[in-house]
């Protein structure tokens, strides 16, 4: 996969030991390789060459400033959802005119941060907000630029917690109601109208309902334009899918060969947010088998990652494939679960798994980590969150520290009523 591959029995990153890294680093650790990210959106920018277009990396999906700085090299800009994901991607020096801003619930103060900042465009979800944001612009003197999110009622036939363009969803506005808004978005004093938005979905692995969401939003482009309001942009969102175990998702090559014809009709400029099909397969999580023990008949590989490292397998039940870093011809196979070592039945990476009868001290590298990762992690269970390390060619590169003990408590506080024994 990429750039993780055997060479003789050892897993390698591009061309690094897995297990030379990790005697360095420590467990657990995210390991993400440069030049796969590079790849993965050279791929995607060459396939739509031929339509105007600016690449909006989802942040969400993997965050860590040294990241950002591999798509802000590469021209690309950020899909955020918060002020913090504004000051990371700002942090690393990205250009303002390449942020766009989604999400139900900005703050005004995340509002007024992003006008400060001069960011490329708000994608409004909801009446109440247009009205907030034509508010803090007045309040800045400016006008603030817009597209409105508009659900399209397609469904993306993926896991229900990240499909998002059904018509009962939280997000965007409905499609049936678009045209009003518009309106009214237009006749606010200081809302600049540019743009259309829709996202579908995460993890979609056919062509058919990106096709029939852009065909819905161009026809409503063509409505507006007729109502007399001319955009400029057109965000087709994110939501490719990955291979994790054996879907085949369309190669973005395949899903340009369906939208290009389409959107190369248009005017627009496109804008993509591509996150987990940049990052996904870029990324493992590498972690050391603590323990293993049988339980009335029951094998479990007790590995030193927990949920609140990697959540996917806890949340959505996904699929991750999981090797071993040295792979050992003699060792026969057994059905495992692979078990972290947080006081939850939920903390899993893997149920009833065929994997070499491990032994303790062995590593194991989760595959298809590199998107929703180390983004979803936290401290649960006071557990300091894990390294990130950049591998590029045979160097490595530890792009966030393991936390220590101190940071878990910082910013607590004990009153002074408390304070007494
Ligand atoms: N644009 C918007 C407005 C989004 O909400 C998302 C993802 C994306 C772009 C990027 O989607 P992607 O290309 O990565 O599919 N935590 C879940 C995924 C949640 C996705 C949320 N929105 C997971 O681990 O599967």
């Amino acid at each position: 996969m990429d750039d993780f591959q055997y060479h003789g029995q050892e897993l390698f990153s591009e061309k690094i030991p897995v297990q030379k890294v990790a005697e360095k680093i420590g467990t657990p650790f995210y390991l993400y390789s440069y030049n796969t990210i590079l790849n993965h959106l050279r791929v995607f920018k060459d396939a739509f060459k031929k339509v105007p277009h600016l690449i909006c990396f989802a942040e969400k999906a993997n965050s860590n400033i040294s990241i950002l700085r591999i798509i802000i090299k590469e021209g690309g800009g950020f899909d955020i959802i918060s002020g913090g994901e504004l000051y990371r991607a700002l942090q690393a020096n990205a250009d303002p005119q390449k942020i766009v801003f989604a999400g139900v619930g900005k703050t005004r103060d995340e509002i007024r941060y992003a006008l400060k900042s001069n960011i490329l465009m708000f994608n409004v979800e909801s009446t109440d907000e247009l009205f907030v944001i034509d508010e803090v612009a007045e309040e800045l003197q400016t006008k603030a630029r817009v597209a409105l999110r508009v659900n399209p009622d397609v469904d993306p036939k993926t896991h229900k917690y990240i499909a998002t363009g059904l018509k009962e969803s939280k997000f965007g506005i409905s499609i049936s109601n678009a045209v009003q808004e518009y309106k009214l978005a237009e006749s606010l004093e200081n809302i600049d109208v540019v743009g259309i938005h829709k996202h579908i979905g995460s993890q979609i692995t056919q062509t058919g309902p990106f096709v029939e969401a852009v065909e819905k939003i161009i026809s409503l482009a063509d409505i507006l334009k007729k109502e007399g309001i001319q955009i400029k942009y057109l965000n087709i969102g994110g939501g490719l899918g990955i291979t994790y175990s054996d879907e085949s998702p369309p190669h973005p090559k395949e899903l340009a060969a369906e939208l290009v014809p389409i959107l190369s009709k248009t005017k627009y400029t496109i804008i993509f947010e591509p996150g987990r099909v940049i990052v996904g397969n870029a990324g493992i999580l590498v972690t050391r088998v603590l323990y293993t023990k049988m339980n009335e008949g029951k094998n479990f590989i007790i590995v030193d990652a927990g949920m609140n490292d990697f959540l996917r397998p806890s949340l959505y039940d996904s699929y991750q494939r999981i090797l071993p870093v040295i792979k050992s011809s003699a060792d026969k196979n057994i059905s495992a679960d692979v078990v972290g070592p947080i006081c939850e039945s939920g903390d899993f990476f893997a149920k009833d798994r065929i994997l070499p009868d491990l032994k303790k001290g062995s590593l194991l590298a989760v595959m298809s980590a590199g998107a929703y990762g180390f983004t979803m992690s936290s401290n649960y269970n006071s557990r300091r969150r894990i390294p990130e390390v950049l591998v590029k060619d045979e160097q490595h590169y530890v792009i966030r520290e393991r936390e220590n003990y101190t940071d878990l408590i910082k910013g607590e506080k004990i009153p002074e009523f408390l304070n007494h024994d």
